[in-house]
């Protein structure tokens, strides 16, 4: 209780000289990491194209990924000439393809109703396929210095702890969140104070190790040095299904079989082999047997690859979307990772 009251009063003294907002922007001025790659050269269009890769990858896996996709598509209007295959093919390996189609289908509405330009407002902005209230909020602030809230992973852990919200649902707690975020964030600065938040999240503020002793919010912080508790996560704890798959992969000297995947559920709309339940391979070839386990966010895939090496090719006696794809030019064709990795020993 007294720590309570001595907290709530240091909250008090410190927001009339130095509120939250100031120490995070001081903060990220002088620590913040200025040398990732959206945050040089930056436009809305490179802010966009991040936050869409960083919605669920991590800092780290998206560097290469981003630099590959600006080389490629510098700015918005070649991004507008790309199709949705040219796309996923840059995302190739980056997971949660979904993120990719929704880039394609955004620039389909710039292109028909926001004059090849990335809406301004925040409204025009979510309603893009693909950006929520968070990533509206991050383009806002980062790419226009307008305040707006924004709520992910990291932010939610800082906003968290500094209030320590009590909560009795999942939405509660996310609906407590937002109202903290809206009150706390600034109406200047924005640039700094998000990227800043951000930051302080990812590196400080970590899940299981937070470093209190030199987070500039700590002093006013309702759980700083508190010792973090090992709450494994329900959504770990949870099973995943498993799917299992057989696959056929005829493969020539040159070329192999490939089916572009319309269902859903998961890799919608990449290259992968043919189901061997739909498709029966002519003859009796010797195959190779190759086993893979991947793990995706909802599904564990438990595959068995047989792959054939054939004389020719041949037409398929299906209505599958396929193709006989060059060795030389799967790195043009979007294929899951363990997908990739197998075709590019054949
Ligand atoms: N996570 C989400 N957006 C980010 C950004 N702009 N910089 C670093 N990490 C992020």
């Amino acid at each position: 209780m007294l720590l309570t009251r001595m907290v709530q009063l240091n909250q008090k003294k410190i927001s009339s000289m130095n509120s939250f907002s100031n120490r995070i922007v001081n903060w990220y001025k002088k620590n913040g990491r200025h040398d990732l790659p959206w945050r040089k050269n930056i436009s809305p269009y490179s802010i966009w194209i991040s936050e869409i890769m960083l919605q669920q990858t991590q800092v780290k896996t998206v560097i290469p990924y981003f630099n590959k996709f600006i080389e490629k598509y510098p700015d918005l209007e070649a991004l507008i000439q790309a199709s949705e295959d040219e796309i996923l093919a840059q995302w190739s390996g980056l997971g949660f393809y979904r993120r990719a189609k929704n880039i394609y289908k955004a620039c389909r509405m710039i292109n028909e109703n926001f004059n090849n330009k990335l809406p301004t407002n925040i409204n025009d902005l979510e309603s893009l396929p693909g950006i929520g209230r968070s990533t509206a909020g991050a383009i806002m602030s980062i790419a226009f210095n307008e305040g707006h809230p924004i709520l992910d992973a990291n932010v939610k852990r800082v906003l968290g702890r500094y209030k320590k919200i009590s909560f009795k649902t999942e939405n509660e707690k996310q609906k407590k969140l937002w109202l903290i975020s809206e009150k706390l964030t600034p109406n200047k600065r924005s640039f700094e104070y998000t990227q800043g938040i951000m930051d302080l999240g990812a590196t400080h503020c970590s899940k299981s190790k937070p470093n209190c002793d030199v987070c500039p919010v700590s002093n006013d912080c309702y759980s700083a040095f508190e010792e973090v508790t090992n709450n494994i996560s329900l959504k770990k704890a949870i099973q995943k299904p498993t799917v299992k798959l057989n696959f056929i992969l005829p493969h020539t000297k040159n070329e192999i079989l490939m089916h572009k995947k319309q269902a859903p559920e998961y890799w919608e709309s990449l290259w992968i082999p043919i189901d061997g339940n739909e498709v029966k391979i002519k003859g009796t070839q010797r195959y190779s047997k190759i086993k893979v386990n991947h793990p995706l966010s909802h599904l564990n895939l438990d595959m068995k690859i047989k792959a054939f090496e054939i004389d020719k090719k041949y037409d398929l006696d299906s209505n599958l979307e396929y193709k006989w794809i060059k060795k030389s030019k799967v790195n043009e064709y979007a294929m899951p990772t363990p997908i990739k990795k197998v075709v590019s020993a054949l």
